[in-house]
């Protein structure tokens, strides 16, 4: 069977031929891999630096998609359930959500993990969020904070304000309809005033943290005779893991502030959402941004401005 690993942190995988697989334990099903995503949370397991990879070898991948043979039933295969940078994967039955007939098994790896990121934080990371609520996205032209406009509107909410660096990505969501109002991450002074314009705001999804969440907390409006602002942090797309907070914006705000990720939330909890998670990706377009290669050039195709900037899809069988 064809695969690959990572054989040192930091390397690209090398794709290699090894044995085939052990038949299927009792409650797992042998799978044909289709598609397995390089999210960033996958290069971040590459490199190491991700605290589900601890040594090498390893298959970075997240999780992917997958057909029973047998069945002709494709199926999405659930974080961390199987290697899936693999010809085939033996994966536990219970980790499996059957996607619809139709949809694009390209697509749904790489828009499940996206779209999990707004999901778990919408249902698992904040609170008593009432019909109508208004959603400030950090980082909302990036893969993940597109995807979290269709689940913020299918959770109810009724104002979404995107926030990221490109104006004209901001203008075209605007002029598109998929969010109502933007502010840019740019020039420090520019942002507080207008996330200071903004007034109060329900949930803040940050996937870019650093100066610009600093700037966007210590700016916000908000009301102690109302609802608080709900902050979550989803990503460090601005690649600063700290960032300073000042005591008054904690005392003088009503903020809360959490974060979403396994380690934060229950793992039983999530899962429960995976099938809701699977039918909405599933319905998603493909994204321009999504590209497709064959296993066999991972080494390649890893370490590039186009893996950095872009979503590759890595396909054991090919194109
Ligand atoms: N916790 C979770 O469950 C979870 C799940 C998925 C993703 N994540 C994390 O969320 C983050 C975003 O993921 P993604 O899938 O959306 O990634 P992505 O598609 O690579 O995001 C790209 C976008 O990020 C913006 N960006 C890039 N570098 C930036 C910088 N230095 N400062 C500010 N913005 C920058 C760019 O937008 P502009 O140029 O328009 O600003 C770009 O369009 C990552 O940190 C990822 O690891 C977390």
């Amino acid at each position: 069977m064809h695969y690959a690993q990572v054989q040192a942190f930091g390397q690209a995988p090398q794709y290699l031929e090894g044995p085939d697989l052990p038949e299927p334990a009792a409650g797992q099903v042998r799978l044909k891999v289709l598609a397995s995503a390089v999210h960033r949370l996958v290069q971040m397991r590459a490199n190491g630096k991700h605290f589900s990879a601890t040594s090498v070898p390893l298959d970075p991948s997240s999780d992917g998609v997958g057909i029973d043979e047998a069945t002709g039933q494709v199926y999405y295969v659930s974080m961390f359930a199987a290697p899936m940078l693999a010809e085939y994967a033996n994966a536990d039955i219970k980790r499996l959500v059957p996607i619809p007939a139709g949809a694009d098994p390209i697509a749904v790896a790489a828009l499940t993990n996206p779209v999990s990121s707004s999901w778990l934080a919408l249902t698992e990371r904040v609170h008593d969020l009432k019909p109508g609520f208004s959603v400030l996205v950090l980082g909302v032209t990036g893969t993940s904070g597109r995807t979290a406009i269709p689940v913020a509107r299918k959770f109810g909410a009724g104002t979404i304000i995107g926030a990221a660096r490109n104006e004209k990505a901001l203008q075209a969501l605007v002029a598109d309809g998929s969010i109502d109002k933007y502010i840019v991450l740019g020039d420090a002074d520019a942002l507080s005033n207008a996330t200071a314009a903004l007034g109060h705001v329900d949930v803040i999804l940050d996937y870019v943290y650093g100066a610009a969440a600093s700037t966007v907390l210590s700016a916000l409006q908000t009301n102690a005779d109302g609802p608080p602002t709900q902050y979550v942090n989803i990503g460090t797309i601005a690649q600063e893991e700290s960032i300073s907070l000042n005591a008054q914006t904690l005392r003088a705000k009503n903020l809360t502030l959490a974060g979403s990720a396994p380690g934060s939330y229950s793992l039983t909890g999530a899962g429960k959402q995976v099938p809701g998670i699977v039918a909405l990706a599933a319905t998603l377009p493909k994204p321009a941004d999504v590209v497709p290669y064959a296993l066999s050039e991972v080494a390649r195709v890893w370490d590039t401005d186009e893996a950095r900037k872009k979503r590759l899809v890595l396909l054991p069988w090919g194109q």
